[in-house]
């Protein structure tokens, strides 16, 4: 690839800003993704506006009272549907980069009157999180568009209390996308030319600690992975665990 991390930043950073002053998706239309009883918890613009490739909150599992950090949170639907479940007890913090999606986040969550939602101006290169705090960390379709997965990696550990959980939606590929595509930056920012190999996906979450990895491609049984196209781009939710 030949754009420094700085440059793949200042590119997202570029789209998303765009995209958080309009009301179009990238992905797919939230429908698609959450189970109806879910969306009908938030008003409409709220709810439809999604930018992610899954649904990390039914994977997640999350309980009354627990930390959530959801990375790259966008128009911070995640957020708010994890702060449903996680109630008055509970805290979840958003972390973007974009200064025009959290300004769209921070104003949604005044409007819903949400006291145990922030969001955080961030990078998930260095996240704004204090180490071992979290109990769940959630994303969805971000990290295919970092351009430091191992960091990115490092610091999902980092910010888990020991024993806490990951559950991530994400694009990953089975082998690896034609260089051509990889260096194209108009598919990078649409979350494909970034996605990684289902492999290197698993190997750098082992290699920053976690452990219980398991990638479901979205919708489907797992043993699908193996029939999967080669280089073919494909939904996945990721869960694992920090070590207790
Ligand atoms: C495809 S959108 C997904 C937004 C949200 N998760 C959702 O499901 O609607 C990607 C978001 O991640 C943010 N982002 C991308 N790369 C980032 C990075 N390295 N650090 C922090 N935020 C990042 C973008 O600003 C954007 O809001």
């Amino acid at each position: 690839m030949n754009k420094t991390p700085e440059q793949i930043h200042e590119i997202v950073r570029e789209r998303y800003g765009q995209q958080a002053r309009s009301s179009s998706c990238c992905c797919s239309p939230s429908q698609t993704l959450y189970p109806p009883e879910l969306l009908t918890e938030l008003p409409d613009e709220i709810s439809g506006f999604s930018l992610g490739c899954g649904n990390p909150i039914t994977a997640a599992g999350l309980k009354p009272g627990e930390s959530i950090l959801d990375l790259g949170s966008g128009g911070g639907l995640d957020c708010f549907l994890a702060a449903r479940r996680v109630g008055e007890t509970g805290r979840v913090i958003g972390v973007d980069m974009t200064p025009e999606m959290l300004e769209r986040s921070r104003m949604n969550a005044e409007k819903l009157g949400f006291s145990n939602v922030e969001f955080r101006q961030g990078y998930l290169e260095n996240l704004p999180v204090e180490s071992e705090w979290l109990d769940v960390i959630i994303s969805n379709c971000v990290i295919n568009l970092s351009p430091d997965k191992p960091q990115v990696f490092r610091e999902m550990f980092r910010v888990l209390k020991p024993g806490g959980r990951i559950a991530v939606s994400d694009i990953l590929t089975n082998g690896s996308l034609p260089e051509s595509v990889r260096n194209n930056m108009e598919a990078w920012g649409a979350c494909v030319a970034g996605a990684l190999d289902m492999r290197e996906f698993r190997l750098g979450l082992e290699q920053a600690g976690f452990t219980n990895i398991h990638i479901q491609p979205k919708n489907e049984r797992d043993d699908v992975l193996q029939i999967l196209p080669v280089g073919q781009p494909f939904s996945a939710i990721i869960t694992a665990q920090k070590p207790a």
